[in-house]
């Protein structure tokens, strides 16, 4: 063999050098975090939603966690103007770091992610809705499955949500969502399914309807922003034009998906927050502070305490 014939020498600890991963392996997590978040306003005016605390960290640490917990390897993240605080938090910054060095609580607090986790930033130029979102990280996630998470939905449960999806899709090949019943009242606002539960649980989905009337929903199973997809989702998105409100919607890319190759409900097991309203997000601060530390348990206990007796008239 001359030496134009040889293979190209990979240099070791190029990305080149990587072995190619194996076809069902989910490794990477599309984090679509390029919305307006005008529920939230005044306080997403100057800051992204998704930076937003959530008890000791940003709502995206928490996601990122869950990511890292559930086998993935890498986050694209989708932002759009205004959100170079979300590329920054997941930077590097060599100076803290150096400040740190005495203090490893701190110092893993601040590296945590990027040690675990290869980011990867697309830009959507104008938010268009969720599917083209999703869309514009094609080129990132390239011909392999992927996951995409919500960064307004927190599930806070025994085992990290997406990981019971990657599971699902890598014994059964098809794509995954995870799934909750809801009341009546929430229907108009959530993607629901209609499908058929097997005996373990998991449901057959066969069609999906965004934000329907409640007498119209073709069930009481709504979409919980955790998603597991092989690549051919891609050329679905926006396939059959603007959905509802005009945007580009991944529920029709979901039906597509379901109609030709099967999508598969998971049930959720654990507690949905959304974190998309400040009430909502009020709400997942108190359950994630009662969750994660004794010493905010004791002080909101004292707290509930005392403003449940302030309510009653002569009681302080
Ligand atoms: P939401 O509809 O909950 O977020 O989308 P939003 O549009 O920012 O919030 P409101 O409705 O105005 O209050 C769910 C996720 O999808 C992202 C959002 O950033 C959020 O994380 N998203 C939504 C995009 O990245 N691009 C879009 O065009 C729409």
């Amino acid at each position: 063999m001359t030496a134009s014939d040889a293979p190209p020498v990979t240099p070791p600890g190029s990305p080149e050098a990587s072995p190619a991963p194996s076809p069902g392996r989910v490794r990477k997590a599309v984090i679509p975090a390029a919305g307006l978040g005008t529920r939230c306003l005044p306080l997403t005016k100057a800051l992204p939603k998704e930076l937003l605390p959530v008890f000791d960290r940003p709502a995206l640490e928490v996601i990122a966690g869950e990511a890292t917990e559930s086998g993935l390897d890498s986050l694209v993240l989708v932002t759009g103007w205004g959100k170079s605080a979300i590329e920054n938090h997941f930077d590097r910054l060599p100076a803290l770091e150096e400040k740190l060095s005495r203090q490893p609580d701190l110092l893993d607090a601040v590296t945590r992610q990027t040690r675990n986790l290869s980011i990867i930033s697309v830009r959507q130029g104008a938010p268009l809705g969720l599917g083209h979102a999703v869309g514009c990280a094609r080129r990132a996630v390239g011909d392999e499955p992927f996951a995409v998470m919500l960064p307004d939905d927190l599930v806070l449960g025994p085992v990290p949500a997406l990981r019971s999806l990657v599971q699902v899709f890598e014994q059964t090949g098809r794509g995954a969502v995870l799934v909750m019943e809801v009341p009546k009242e929430m229907i108009p606002s959530k993607g629901i399914i209609a499908g058929k539960q097997r005996a373990d649980g998991t449901i057959d989905i066969t069609d999906l309807v965004e934000k329907p009337r409640a007498e119209d929903a073709p069930s009481n199973w709504a979409v919980v922003g955790r998603y597991v997809f092989p690549p051919s989702i891609f050329p679905r998105i926006g396939a059959s034009g603007s959905g509802a409100l005009g945007e580009i919607q991944l529920t029709d890319a979901m039906r597509l998906l379901a109609r030709d190759e099967g999508l598969i409900g998971v049930p959720i097991n654990g507690r949905w927050l959304d974190t998309g309203t400040p009430l909502g997000l009020m709400l997942a601060n108190v359950e994630y502070a009662w969750s994660g530390s004794a010493d905010a348990r004791a002080a909101l206990r004292e707290l509930l305490g005392r403003l449940e007796r302030s309510d009653r008239p002569g009681e302080h």
